[in-house]
């Protein structure tokens, strides 16, 4: 028998060895006496050495791996602590989840809005939230002491400064600056003084859009209404345009939605009458145009107001628009 065939042996034993001792199965003085000891694995190859062929080389390697394997068992005594530890690791323990951030539910309603307009051709517009009568009002052909302006419970900063009471103030902006054809939607919180409710609150959002060129219909705007609210609530839903009125748009609809919940049926969302108001609009007054300079004869142009608060609870049946605002991490971890 070879020594080297011995050694290699040996060292076999020693690697599974290391292992029971990681795991806390051999205790350190076990494993030295089990190699190095007086009746050791090492001591029986000693006890062989007559046998070799090369005695002075068989007495050489074996030398050799004996210092190897003593320094080896005393560095493990040395990190016996680290041993230890090891024994308490225990890895079937359930790890713990990262507590990851996501969008706020309106945030997300948002921006699918937004994809919804952009691929239709519109652009992002932004408009100041501190703003002046002119913009919220005046431009928007509110004349003076109007009834129309009690609609709107206005929060005044101070003198004719006020916080917008809706995105429409992004129309004026955005004619200012730009001459026809515009295409845009302005999405932005707006202010109203109201008592907050399940359907109320003094902070909530709006989405406006603006289309101005030449020859823009009624049927443009139904179509685009259309379109939208199929992308947002599904292919089946239908749009239905009742006759309203607002300052800066004429002729003027509110839209319904056939209701989200019952499909049209009836239920109490929709108060049996199987539709849902979701908007505002209509076809920009001339009076709006000629406030920015804009040729009334040769443009025409529709708009729209919708609330991001009220579409989104619509979408997800969430019942009281406070949830929203309450910052509750166990309701804005439901979706
Ligand atoms: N600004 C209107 C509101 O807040 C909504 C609206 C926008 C209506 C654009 C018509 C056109 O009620």
């Amino acid at each position: 028998m070879e020594v080297s065939l011995l050694i290699n042996e040996i060292k076999k034993h020693f690697e599974a060895d290391i292992l029971l001792f990681a795991e806390g199965k051999i205790k350190h003085d076990d494993l030295k006496n089990k190699f190095l000891g007086r009746k050791g694995l090492l001591a029986d190859v000693f006890a062989k050495m007559p046998t070799f062929t090369n005695k002075a080389e068989a007495g050489k390697l074996l030398n050799l791996f004996k210092n190897e394997l003593t320094e080896k068992i005393d560095s493990l005594s040395q990190n016996s602590v680290v041993a230890k530890n090891t024994k308490k690791l225990d890895l079937t323990l359930q790890g713990r989840k990262p507590n990851l951030g996501s969008l706020h539910l309106l945030n997300e309603t948002q921006r699918e809005i937004e994809e919804i307009f952009i691929s239709m051709g519109f652009e992002i517009a932004n408009g100041p939230q501190v703003e002046t009568d002119f913009y919220n009002f005046e431009a928007l052909n509110f004349p003076d002491d109007h009834p129309a302006r009690e609609m709107h419970d206005t929060f005044f900063v101070e003198g004719d400064v006020l916080l917008r009471t809706h995105t429409s103030n992004i129309q004026i902006h955005v004619m200012q600056n730009q001459k026809p054809p515009v295409r845009i939607i302005a999405p932005g919180k707006c202010y109203r003084n109201d008592t907050p409710d399940a359907t109320h609150s003094p902070v909530f959002a709006q989405i406006e859009a603006l289309y101005v060129d030449e020859n823009v219909t009624f049927t443009e705007l139904k179509g685009t209404l259309d379109a939208f609210v199929k992308a947002l609530f599904g292919k089946e839903t239908k749009t239905r345009f009742r006759p309203s009125f607002f300052p800066f748009t004429e002729p003027s609809a509110e839209v319904d939605v056939t209701c989200v919940v019952c499909k049209g049926k009836g239920c109490r969302v929709c108060k049996n009458s199987g539709w849902i108001e979701i908007l505002g609009s209509g076809m920009v007054d001339p009076n709006v145009f000629k406030s920015v300079g804009y040729n009334s004869e040769k443009y025409t142009g529709f708009a729209f107001g919708l609330g991001i608060e009220r579409v989104t609870m619509l979408r997800y049946g969430i019942p009281d628009l406070r949830l929203f605002l309450e910052n509750d991490v166990r309701f804005l971890k439901q979706f």
